[in-house]
Formats: structure tokens, C-alpha cells, sequence
């Protein structure tokens, strides 16, 4: 019906600001050039205080799997004994990932509705010390739950194994602080909640995890940290980057540091909170209980939740996300993050009332949030 004005609210890709879309129009430049040189670093430099690290940012030409295939390649060699915590889709890629380049593949489980628990994690390390690398995400965009990662760094207790965060759809929405966290390796993407296309990835190592990948095995190329950092050296990417991706971040990262960072988490919160209270208001079940939700993305159970997202799409043009794994066809996944605001909330929670036929139930409940 409305398709002329399509309404994406999906965890990613989200939808990107006009500002942020015009510098995908600029010229094409060299790459090698004066102006790259000058802009590349400071762009990379600006996502630092995001990471909450003083570390080196690197972007790799990619998505953000590129990203985590980044982090295992470099890490992992052969028979490396490593320990993914798995509580759905993304976390369960870490796994595949692991497998992919022949670790010794230890895998914890968790409901696909909940958080990891980090005494479970501490338990597990304690039996087993020759586990050299843990892998979990921050925030798991197939379940809508936001890990504690703080709590799963500290319940290492003394052990030496690296932790290496997936932060794809958590960064620039929830507060990462990777140094005083002590996490090991970070990776995120352009385009959820830094509201650029995508086509991006970063990547940030600790000293520790440097050294570490200094003596990794693994066979690697175009995901070489080594590379990346030699040509950082001249201000350069190895090979030829997203050039425009870069203009584009660029832009959205005066947009960030205009609303101020923590502005940012706390308009993610706040979309959050809307979403399930509007939800709760219609009577229906939300897939993860407070204390685990995600501020950028949110999992409600529908009956036969595919054919209401094509329902709505088909009537509104509004695009929600499905189920993954376990949850298909039960759950609808609605994205708030990046270039998202409380009215996109209201439109969301709308769309669902109206197909309920509960008009005004949702949004009512919401502007009281709103207004509180
Ligand atoms: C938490 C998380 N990790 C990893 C990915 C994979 O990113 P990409 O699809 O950009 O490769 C996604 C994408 O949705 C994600 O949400």
C-alpha cells in the first residue's frame, strides 16, 4: 500500500540518515591520495571512545562476519582449544566459525531467551584451564538479549584464556568499555547502530591479543592483522577499502558525538522500554524478560509471525524481522537502533495494535513511557 515509502525497522541494516546518504555521492578519490590519508585515521579514531578502548581501530572491506573471521584468523590455529558461548544465531557462527579453522571447539549453551550466565562460564573455565579463547556476542540480534559482557570477562577469575566480543549490533547502542573491561578482541559493523550502509567492519585487539595472534598458525591473507597495521603505519588500508563508507561513517559520527554518546544510550534505552511496554499493553509475551533486554532490538511473540510481518509489510510497508533457528515463524523481531526515535517506536507498535485490532492500546502505553 505504502510501499513507495518503505519503513524499515529490522536489526540491521538500519535505515541511513540523508546526511549520512549524500556522501555516498561524493567523487571518487584515490585511496592512496592526500585526502584519504588525512581523513582515515581520524575517522577510525573517533569510533575509539564507541569501543571504550585506546587501542587501534581497524575497518575491513566486508561485513561484520568479515570482521569475526578477522578475530578467528588470527587467533585460532589448529586444535587451539576454545570456548564459545552460544545463546543463539550469532553466537552460534562464532562456533561454525571456530570449527571452520580447525580449533578444539568447546561449546557452552544457553536458552535462546536469555543471557549467558557468567558463573556457568567461571564453572566451566575453573574444569577446563587449557582453554585459551572465549567467544561470545554482546548482543545477540537473533534473541534480543544483551549479554553482560563486563560480568563474563571477570568470571575468567585469574584464567588466561582471551575474550573475543561480537559487538556487531550492540556498538554505538549500549555502552562497550572494552579496556576497563578487559576484553581482548572487539568487532562491530557500519551498518547498525553507526546508521551507515553496509559493507564495513572494525576490529580492535588488546596487547595481550596482539602478541597472541603474533604466533597463530592459521593460514590468513586479506584478514592479516599484520597487514592492516603495516599499512596503517602510512595512514593506508592493504587493500582497496569502502572509500565512500568511510566518508559516510564520518558523518554519522558528527551525528553521534552531536547527540553525545551517552544521549545515544539513553535514547536506545528509552526506545526499548517504549517497545515493551506497548507490547505488554497488547497482552502479548515478550521473548526475553527484562533484566536480559536488548536496548536495540526487541523479540515479541506473535501467532504465525510471518504472515503478519508480510500482512504489514503488504498494508504499511513496514518491515519487521522473523525468527531465526528455534524462533521461526514464532517471534517478530522489531529494530531500534542507529537512526531510530521514539516516533519510529510508536509507528512500530501501531502497525502491531492495528493488526490486533486493539486501536491505540500500544501507543497509548508508550507515550506514557515517553512522557514519564
Ligand atoms: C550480532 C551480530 N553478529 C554478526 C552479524 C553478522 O553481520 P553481517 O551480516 O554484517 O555479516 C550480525 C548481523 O545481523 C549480528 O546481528
Amino acid at each position: 500500500m505504502y510501499r513507495f515509502k518503505p519503513e524499515l525497522r529490522i536489526p540491521g541494516p538500519v535505515p541511513v540518515p540523508n546526511e549520512v546518504s549524500l556522501q555516498m555521492a561524493k567523487p571518487m578519490i584515490n585511496h592512496r591520495g592526500a585526502y584519504f590519508k588525512e581523513h582515515y585515521p581520524k575517522v577510525l579514531a573517533r569510533l575509539a571512545p564507541l569501543f571504550g578502548t585506546t587501542n587501534q581501530v581497524h575497518m575491513i572491506t566486508g561485513s561484520g562476519t568479515s570482521a569475526m573471521e578477522a578475530a578467528v584468523s588470527n587467533l585460532v590455529s589448529p586444535d587451539t582449544p576454545v570456548l564459545c558461548l552460544v545463546g543463539g544465531f550469532f553466537g552460534n557462527r562464532w562456533a561454525e566459525l571456530c570449527k571452520a579453522y580447525g580449533a578444539k571447539l568447546h561449546v557452552l549453551d544457553f536458552p535462546w531467551d536469555s543471557g549467558i550466565d557468567p558463573q556457568k562460564v567461571q564453572a566451566y573455565l575453573q574444569a577446563h584451564p587449557e582453554i585459551e579463547l572465549i567467544f561470545m556476542v554482546h548482543n545477540e540480534s537473533s534473541t534480543a538479549v544483551l549479554n553482560d559482557v563486563e560480568a563474563v570477562a571477570k568470571a575468567r577469575q585469574g584464567h588466561s584464556a582471551l575474550l573475543v566480543v561480537d559487538a556487531v549490533s550492540a556498538l554505538g547502542g549500549a555502552p562497550c568499555q572494552m579496556d576497563a573491561w578487559g576484553l581482548d578482541v572487539v568487532v562491530s559493523a557500519s551498518q547498525k547502530c553507526l546508521m551507515t550502509p553496509p559493507g564495513t567492519a572494525f576490529i580492535v585487539f588488546s596487547p595481550r591479543a596482539r602478541e597472541y595472534a603474533q604466533n597463530c598458525q592459521a593460514s590468513r591473507y586479506y584478514f592479516d592483522l599484520r597487514l592492516y597495521e603495516k599499512y596503517r603505519e602510512n595512514a593506508e588500508t592493504p587493500f582497496t577499502p569502502n572509500i565512500h563508507n568511510v566518508f559516510a561513517l564520518e558523518e554519522a559520527l558528527t551525528m553521534i558525538e552531536a547527540e553525545g554518546l551517552e544521549n545515544v544510550f539513553a535514547r536506545h534505552r528509552l526506545m526499548r522500554d517504549m517497545m515493551r511496554a506497548g507490547a505488554r499493553a497488547l497482552g502479548l509475551e515478550l521473548l526475553v524478560q527484562d533484566a536480559d533486554a536488548s536496548p536495540t532490538v526487541t523479540a515479541i511473540k506473535y501467532p504465525d509471525a510471518d504472515s503478519f510481518r508480510a500482512r504489514i509489510r503488504e498494508r504499511y510497508g513496514v518491515e519487521f524481522a522473523g525468527g531465526q533457528g528455534v524462533h521461526a515463524n514464532q517471534i517478530f523481531r522489531v529494530g531500534h537502533m542507529g537512526y531510530a526515535t521514539p516516533l519510529d517506536v510508536l509507528t512500530a507498535l501501531a502497525v502491531l495494535e492495528m493488526d490486533m485490532k486493539k486501536f491505540g492500546q500500544a501507543t497509548k502505553a508508550a507515550q506514557l513511557v515517553l512522557e514519564a
